[in-house]
């Protein structure tokens, strides 16, 4: 059997709360139900996922998977406006990086507008709920077969 993309979604700081924080604006389900449904619609990729909610394991994370994994698909949560360290991590790694963000950061307070990763991103996708992420997956999948 063909070699499967091994795919990371990496999730940051406080989207464990999933599914009971403000569910107005990030929905009623949580990752962990969600993540069961992608593994089932990609089970051609070898799909990972890892969450936490410290700035320097998920930068541990990226190092570890960076130059293995065919793509990560990255909602870095509040550290995407803060952290020059996981911007770093993203430019530094040679995996494609995509942006996700559950809600459209743009229609946010001004702070969200900044991403400090976004510019070493493959691209950036906000506002689509946990759709984002199956987006981010196939832009990843096309991306490849493409080249
Ligand atoms: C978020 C948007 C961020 O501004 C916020 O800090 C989050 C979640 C999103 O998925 O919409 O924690 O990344």
């Amino acid at each position: 059997m063909a070699h499967k993309h091994k795919i990371l979604i990496l999730n940051g700081p406080n989207l464990n709360l999933l599914g009971k924080r403000e569910p107005e604006i990030y929905g009623k389900v949580t990752f962990e139900e969600y993540f069961e449904k992608l593994d089932i619609d990609f089970s051609e990729v070898d799909l990972h996922y890892f969450q936490s909610n410290v700035e320097g394991e998920l930068v541990s994370k990226l190092h570890e998977v960076g130059f293995e994994f065919n793509g990560v698909v990255f909602n870095a949560g509040a550290y995407t406006h803060t952290s020059v360290a996981i911007a770093d991590a993203v430019a530094g790694i040679s995996a494609p990086v995509i942006e996700v963000h559950i809600s459209n950061v743009l229609s946010r307070e001004e702070f969200r507008h900044v991403s400090y990763m976004g510019k070493h991103c493959l691209g950036v996708i906000s506002g689509f709920g946990l759709w984002g992420y199956k987006m981010a997956i196939q832009a990843l999948l096309t991306e490849q077969t493409s080249l």
